[in-house]
């Protein structure tokens, strides 16, 4: 299978087994925006559980907050967002399709870097076991030009989006020879700014006084509440404060399911500290950021680091963590060294001093700060799209499984008596009884087995558990593990420890 013919198996089996719908589906669905199923809230919960702890448990100088969407409109003039939060777009006049002119043009860099890929396989069928690939991307003429060609469009790109050289922007889309995927023609309008936020009214009356906007990101919620935080919690410098909540962009390419959504979640942290440590502060966030990641499993060569090449209006210095997703290494978690910009701008625009007391050193100043920014749903889609295998079994027959990281599964056990009668599903229900309250259980009595262990390893149950009836004898049960589908007998007495071992975040939170 593709990664393209995976990524649809991917969005299907999401649907089917009750992780993400389409929003609005029986009114033909809304661009850009998904509702979580049973099973997709209870996997975004647990994600958001692993964040939460990991920030304000394991940090006791960070503190959570929640803060609402709705905030003073000139929050978002001192921010920047009003002026600055926009995205180039373009049309084709021939399709009137909108694209973002930045996306085209990566689109056009990531082919050129598709087919060096394919030149290194041909390489690599006709140079056997003698291959060396470094070399080869280094030498081989076709890649060689590739390369050069994009280095060269990457950093004409980040110099006109750094100018803010719309032109320029649509110069390099004419010049690259990049059509419109949908027409096929070249017929591109101008490159226009278009703001990403979206505007309501608050109150009765209609006007600009009254406009307000759907936070497009959670981080001012937390700048607003930095004095209230900081005296309540008698916060010392370094401290954090960490807050999950919606955003809300009027993205203009939205695509790649819940990758690039209008309605979406952010887990932000805002780490405040003395101003010219930001850039060692910056390091250990990046590092501290990264076991969260690799803690879960998931393969460490499944990460990298991308320096931004434009820095956001706020930053000094600025990397995301990417993730390889079915459509190659994307954005996956953004860490911004933001100075003192947001605190700055609020103290100007908001009139009333926010200023740090540092007692050790008798100074006052205005904090910097390094924020951890990632979003939910791209962690919910890098956890499913790493997850989800079709595998081949020794009897020929395959099998679809959803190897989510066991804390993070939202069912951790099955329970399932292997028929509906001989006081078999009495024996489970009790076993139900016992576990319920420490764990998300699943009691399943129809179908053959074998058809219940498919239906759980398709929602990526770690744990089923079978009552036969030899289990009214020996007081044991069947244990199937979901990934190498080996079993063993267990006494029903240790079920809970040995599920706990497995599955319980503390587990994960230890290893960090
Ligand atoms: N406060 C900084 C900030 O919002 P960002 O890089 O624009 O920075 C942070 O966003 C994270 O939020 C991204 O790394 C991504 O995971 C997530 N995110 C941003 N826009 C998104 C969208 N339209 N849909 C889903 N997730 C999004």
């Amino acid at each position: 299978m593709t990664q393209e013919e995976l990524f649809k198996v991917l969005v299907a089996h999401c649907k089917e087994y009750g992780f993400i719908f389409p929003s609005s589906e029986i009114y033909d669905g809304l661009g850009a925006v998904y509702d979580y199923g049973q099973m997709g809230s209870e996997l975004k919960n647990n994600i958001k559980n692993y964040w939460w702890a990991a920030m304000t448990r394991l940090n006791t100088n960070i503190v959570g907050i929640d803060s609402c969407i709705f905030m003073h409109p000139r929050i978002w003039e001192a921010s920047g967002h009003v002026g600055a939060f926009n995205d180039p777009l373009i049309d084709n006049k021939d399709s009137k399709k909108r694209y973002r002119a930045d996306v085209l043009i990566e689109d056009y860099i990531a082919k050129l870097e598709e087919k060096n890929n394919k030149e290194v396989e041909k390489g690599r069928r006709k140079f056997g076991e003698s291959f060396d690939e470094e070399k080869f991307r280094q030498t081989n003429p076709n890649c060689v030009r590739n390369n050069e060609k994009m280095e060269q469009v990457r950093k004409r790109m980040a110099d006109a989006l750094n100018a803010n050289d719309l032109k320029e922007l649509r110069q390099i889309i004419i010049d690259c020879e990049i059509s419109c995927p949908i027409s096929g023609t070249k017929n591109w309008t101008d490159v226009r700014q278009f703001n990403l936020m979206f505007a309501t009214q608050m109150g009765s009356v209609d006007g600009e006084a009254n406009t307000i906007y759907l936070r497009p990101e959670t981080a001012q919620g937390i700048f607003v509440n930095y004095l209230n935080v900081q005296k309540t919690g008698r916060m010392k410098i370094p401290f954090g404060i960490a807050q999950i909540g919606k955003a809300f962009r009027n993205e203009i390419v939205a695509r790649q399911f819940i990758f690039r959504m209008r309605e979406f979640e952010q887990m932000e942290m805002q780490f405040f500290i003395k101003p010219g440590t930001e850039l060692d502060w910056f390091a250990k966030w990046k590092e501290n950021r990264m076991a969260w990641h690799v803690n879960l499993g998931m393969g460490a060569e499944n990460y990298r680091f991308h320096d931004h090449d434009k820095l956001a209006h706020y930053a000094n210095a600025a990397t995301d963590i990417e993730f390889n997703f079915p459509f190659g290494f994307k954005e996956l978690e953004g860490i911004h060294s933001r100075t003192d910009f947001d605190l700055g701008n609020h103290q100007k625009f908001s009139g009333k001093k926010i200023q740090y007391f540092d007692p050790e050193s008798g100074e006052n100043y205005t904090p910097y700060v390094v924020e951890t920014s990632i979003g939910v749903d791209r962690m919910v889609l890098a956890v499913l799209s790493h997850a989800l295998r079709e595998e081949t079994l020794e009897n020929g027959e395959t099998r679809v499984v959803m190897a989510i990281p066991a804390p993070l599964a939202p069912v951790k056990v099955a329970v399932l008596p292997l028929v509906k009668k001989d006081g078999l599903p009495e024996v489970a229900q009790k076993i139900m009884n016992m576990l319920k309250f420490d764990f998300n259980c699943q009691y399943d009595e129809k179908d053959s087995i074998g058809k219940r262990y498919r239906r759980q390893d398709a929602i990526g149950t770690p744990f089923c558990v079978t009552i036969d009836h030899d289990t009214l004898e020996d007081g044991a049960v069947t244990v199937r593990y979901r990934d190498t589908m080996t079993q063993e007998r267990v006494k029903i007495e240790d079920l809970p420890a040995l599920i706990h071992k497995e599955v319980d975040l503390s587990v994960l939170l230890r290893n960090l």
